[in-house]
């Protein structure tokens, strides 16, 4: 366990999930759990960022681990933890946030992006920082949003990790958490934190579009296949996708509706099959019918051995107690021993 690289990486508590958090995420997570030091958590104080119904975070926080559970990640190799279990996570993020700049928070696109849905605004140019200024506080943006990147540069440097496996939308989130540790360190000459980069099997991060022919499939944009979607369900929504009238000559450009079906095709479909329809849309014989036929059998593939064991899983209060109780543990051994470094090196020190 002791020479492996440290893999760390969490689903916001909102919901089920769907094929983008798959791709991105929790395939990766599976794959990982055998050759690196792992630990895979789920960010329930993330998700107080956008105010959540109280009795709906609890039941997404069980939902996540059941579905973490059902894909395969196994307790007895990597740690599987609830972000509020550990509350060195909190402490240290009140230290780091000493270390931000308010100004580089306000820039992220996901801080702007959320910001303008919190003040119920579209994003016509107007420069956001002035009104975020001019707001009331009836109508505010909270400053648990602005400090989110904090946060999560925190669950990532708290446990000393070296890789972070997560889908492309993340990938600024990752640099402010880089410039983070550098930051850190530099400022107090010390060596204590891993400068934390993505990880993909393949050579770039991925970006599972949506259903709707536009850009990425995501639980807001109600264009999702969940893991846990009923066949029926499943199929009725992939033949439902967006498409286009057809090639009309060979070797047309493929539109981007149906680029995306494509693209979906290749992460769960054999590579001769893609092939085929790729060739099929060449010569203009493709039946977007029977690709969509072709997708949803092979989507099913993956998900119906999941939601399967899902409902299992999540009935079971007791394995999922014994499950986050050993996560907890693990995890907060090893928070603690940062935090204790962390307060040490910026001058927090006991006087009994
Ligand atoms: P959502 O966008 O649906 O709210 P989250 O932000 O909770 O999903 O994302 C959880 C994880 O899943 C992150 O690692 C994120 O990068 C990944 N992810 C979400 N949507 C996609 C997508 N469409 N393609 C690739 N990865 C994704
Ligand atoms: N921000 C991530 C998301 O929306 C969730 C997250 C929080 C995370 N803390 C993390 C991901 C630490 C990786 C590592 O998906």
């Amino acid at each position: 366990m002791n020479n492996k690289e440290v893999v760390l990486s969490g689903i916001r508590a909102t919901g089920n999930l769907h094929l983008g958090n798959y791709y991105g995420a929790l395939s990766k997570f599976v794959k990982m759990q055998n050759d690196y030091d792992c630990l895979f958590f789920i960010a329930d104080l993330h998700a107080l960022t956008t105010a959540p119904d109280p009795n709906a975070l609890h039941e997404n926080v069980r939902n996540i681990l059941a579905e973490y559970l059902a894909a395969g990640i196994d307790p007895d190799k990597a740690t599987i933890f609830v972000q509020s279990d550990v509350p060195e996570i909190s402490e240290m993020y009140l230290l780091l946030n000493m270390h931000v700049g308010i100004g580089e928070l306000m820039r992220t696109a996901s801080f702007k992006d959320k910001a303008r849905k919190q003040l119920g605004l579209t994003d016509d140019g107007t420069d956001i920082e002035k009104q975020i200024i001019g707001t009331d506080s009836n109508k505010r943006v909270n400053a648990g949003l602005l400090t989110y990147p904090t946060l999560m540069a925190v669950d990532i440097l708290i446990q000393k990790a070296h890789k972070v496996p997560v889908g492309k939308d993340q990938e600024q989130h990752l640099e402010l958490t880089r410039r983070f540790a550098r930051r850190f360190n530099s400022f107090y000459g010390v060596d204590l934190f891993p400068e934390p980069e993505n990880f993909n099997f393949g050579d770039h991060a991925v970006k599972v579009p949506g259903l709707d022919g536009s850009g990425k499939m995501g639980k807001s944009e109600g264009n999702c296949i969940y893991l846990i979607d009923e066949e029926k369900v499943l199929r009725k929504k992939v033949m439902r996708a967006v498409t286009d009238e057809g090639p009309k000559e060979p070797n047309q450009p493929v539109s981007q509706p149906v680029e995306n079906l494509f693209t979906l095709m290749e992460l769960t479909s054999a590579p001769e099959i893609v092939q085929s329809y790729r060739d099929a849309y060449a010569d203009c014989s493709i039946r977007y019918g029977d690709l969509k036929k072709q997708l949803a059998e092979d989507i099913l593939k993956v998900t119906t051995p999941i939601r399967e064991r899902y409902h299992d899983i999540r009935n079971d209060d007791a394995f999922i107690a014994r499950v986050v109780r050993q996560g907890a543990e693990r995890a907060r051994e090893r928070a603690a021993k940062t935090l204790a470094e962390v307060r040490e090196i910026m001058g927090i020190r006991k006087f009994y």
